[in-house]
């Protein structure tokens, strides 16, 4: 087993340069270097992070990986190559962008691969997902796995905070902008894994998922696994519809830093600003139902200083005595 492991990570290995050549330095990556440009990701990034390209072959890989030796059976246990039902073995990913994924020790165990938009190849894109990740295997474990970790570690531990992302694209974009604390998940919903392997390496950490719907159903849940892991958690707050990517390319570094990363949110105020944006507020009897959720928010506070801090704003917000507030939230507290 050890064995098998071995020689998947030196296709990984072997694959990850192959395609990074592709990219840079053939004809047939010309087109995904122009879409990375136009994007504004740098050559040194590029380089960093060892993007590539997988050309839209059925067998280019196949036939790169069987000269050099490898099994093609042990080569699609390892997600590179796929086997048809009609036992046909070929490349699994096809005219993508490719983001080599490593371990917390820098070694290459998957890949994410994105769909070139607007290809004139790959014909059928419009069926294929936009990522197509590789599948767990004996080398690549998911659930366990943070992407760009053995980069961002160290930066992590001296800064004492991690970002996390959604996206890879995210993560390489924060760290083209001098934001070297990024990580991601790979595709997933943020495991107990993921988040005890953080709490090894720093005490708190910035959620900076999507600013859309399921960026904040994301974002509630690893609030979640965070704090379960003995994280501190803050929310940076994204406009609607933006991503981090996108907000790093529309309002540069500076920005990214003073109006995201700063503005980062503890998650009561978080989870009370959420509140606020799913209620339509129609009467003093949907007013009076948001305050209820509000103070039961409020009351998980474990301090009672914050408690305090929290049922003061509210007061102010609705305009109601800090005393009525207060017996109202004892009320709750009783009621539970
Ligand atoms: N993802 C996935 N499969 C998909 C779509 C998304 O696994 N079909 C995962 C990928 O890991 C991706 C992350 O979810 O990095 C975030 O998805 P999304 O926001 O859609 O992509 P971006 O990272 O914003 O990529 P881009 O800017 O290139 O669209
Ligand atoms: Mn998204
Ligand atoms: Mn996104
Ligand atoms: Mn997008
Ligand atoms: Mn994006």
């Amino acid at each position: 087993e050890k064995r098998m492991k071995h020689v998947m990570q030196e296709a990984h290995t072997f694959v990850s340069r192959l395609y990074h050549y592709v990219l840079t330095k053939t004809p047939y990556g010309a087109e995904a270097m122009k879409y990375l440009a136009k994007r504004g990701m740098s050559e040194a990034t590029i380089a960093e992070y060892q993007i590539g390209f997988a050309p839209d072959s059925w067998d280019f890989v196949t036939q790169q990986l069987t000269k050099r030796g490898f099994s093609q059976e042990l080569m699609v246990e390892a997600g590179l190559l796929a086997r048809s039902d009609a036992g046909k073995i070929f490349d699994r990913f096809r005219g993508r962008i490719m983001f080599p994924i490593q371990d917390s020790q820098g070694n290459a165990i998957g890949f994410g691969g994105r769909l070139l938009q607007g290809s004139k190849h790959n014909s059928n894109q419009k069926s294929q997902p936009k990522y197509l990740n590789s599948p767990e295997s004996l080398l690549f474990n998911k659930s366990a796995t943070l992407f760009n970790l053995h980069r961002a570690r160290p930066i992590i531990r001296k800064r004492k905070e991690a970002l996390l992302f959604e996206g890879y694209v995210d993560v390489i974009s924060a760290w083209q902008a001098g934001f070297t604390q990024g990580i991601a998940t790979l595709g997933t919903a943020l495991t107990e894994q993921q988040a005890r392997i953080l709490r090894r390496n720093t005490e708190s950490v910035v959620l900076c998922y999507d600013g859309d719907a399921a960026g904040q159903e994301a974002t509630s849940k690893a609030i979640h696994v965070l704090q379960q892991a003995g994280l501190i958690v803050r929310v940076a707050p994204l406009p609607q519809g933006v991503d981090p990517d996108d907000y790093i390319r529309q309002h540069g570094a500076e920005a990214f830093s003073q109006q995201v990363l700063l503005q980062a949110m503890p998650i009561t105020a978080f989870r009370l600003k959420h509140l606020r944006s799913q209620f339509v507020i129609k009467d003093e009897t949907d007013k009076a139902r948001l305050i209820a959720k509000a103070v039961e928010i409020i009351n998980e506070l474990g301090s009672p200083v914050e408690r305090d801090m929290y049922q003061r704003q509210l007061a102010e917000e609705y305009s109601l005595t800090l005393g009525d507030l207060k017996w109202e939230s004892k009320r709750a507290y009783n009621q539970q």
